[in-house]
């Protein structure tokens, strides 16, 4: 029997609820170059600033068992050459969704981003990131507090009718709370979780494996962590979940997608392995076939 893959994202249709995580695979142009990426529901595009960023001193990556530590430091051409260079060139590409991943070191530079996003034709769903690790003064600020959380929400929703996702941080102690205050605010959806901070350390030079010292840690091991969380959210919540963290296979697709996800993120798992979506997209079916799914839809937050 054909398998119905096909989810729907606040009235965006994805052909499958597969997305590559921002900052694992670029602008998508390079992927281009490896497979045909119109297989995948939908691309979250690397998180975009208002100000071209050059990113944090190198190294910049730690590899871990299970996992990795990144501190890119938000490295990105700024929102101005993103519309003008970026995605007109994705979409000579691609025709499928795109989602553009915003962060800022303020309100006002999430709200200039987002109001120069909504009127991007090529881009139907904005995620708005409160949840970088690796930057001071932004990112993971505003995920930590419901109250500023909520803030950028509000804020960001008043300048656009696309759908906004929120992209929360796990390093908090209540993620409901603030993914609550993000739904009271007007989110449209909740994207989580973005990476654990963590840290190594190179014990010959006696010195952090990372220039920033620390970083943003995710990988496989970050799996039950994300499943756990996705889980509670999308129990308090009334809107969709984007699940994000450790993803590797179809069958975390659809672990993730039985503890409430709508649609699935794919982050470190395409810088080990570049075919990552596209494999596990062609597995979905067969793996839906053994579990005696015939559509992603009926299995949505069904473990209760
Ligand atoms: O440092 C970075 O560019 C990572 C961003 C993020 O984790 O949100």
């Amino acid at each position: 029997m054909v398998k119905d893959l096909s989810v729907n994202l606040c009235g965006v249709g994805l052909d499958n609820p597969v997305v590559p995580a921002s900052g694992t695979f670029g602008f998508g142009l390079e992927m281009a170059e490896v497979y045909d990426i119109n297989c995948l529901g939908a691309i979250s595009i690397k998180g975009t600033t208002r100000d071209a960023r050059f990113g944090n001193p190198t190294p910049r990556i730690a590899e871990c068992e299970m996992g990795m530590i990144n501190s890119v430091g938000l490295q990105n051409p700024g929102v101005d050459a993103v519309i003008a260079h970026e995605i007109p060139a994705l979409r000579k590409v691609y025709s499928k969704p795109i989602i553009a991943n915003i962060s800022g070191f303020a309100v006002e530079e999430y709200v200039e981003c987002c109001s120069k996003m909504d009127k991007v034709d090529d881009v139907q769903i904005l995620e708005v990131n409160v949840s970088c690790p690796n930057v001071h003064n932004g990112g993971m600020a505003f995920g930590t507090s419901a109250e500023a959380a909520a803030e950028v929400t509000r804020a960001v929703k008043a300048v656009t009718t696309k759908p906004v996702f929120v992209k929360l941080s796990p390093n908090v102690t209540d993620i409901v709370s603030i993914a609550k205050a993000c739904e009271e605010a007007g989110a449209d959806g909740i994207t989580l979780i973005n990476t654990m901070l963590g840290m190594r350390i190179d014990i010959a030079r006696r010195r952090p494996v990372i220039a920033n010292k620390m970083g943003g840690f995710s990988g496989r091991a970050v799996f039950p962590v994300a499943v756990r969380m996705v889980y509670q959210v999308a129990n308090a919540c009334s809107i969709p979940v984007m699940g994000c963290g450790g993803v590797a296979t179809a069958e975390d697709v659809i672990e993730m997608m039985m503890a409430g996800a709508t649609a699935v993120q794919v982050g470190a798992e395409n810088l080990r392995n570049p075919f990552a979506c596209k494999e596990i997209i062609e597995d979905l079916p067969k793996v839906m076939e053994r579990l005696g799914i015939n559509s992603l839809n009926e299995i949505i937050g069904i473990v209760k």
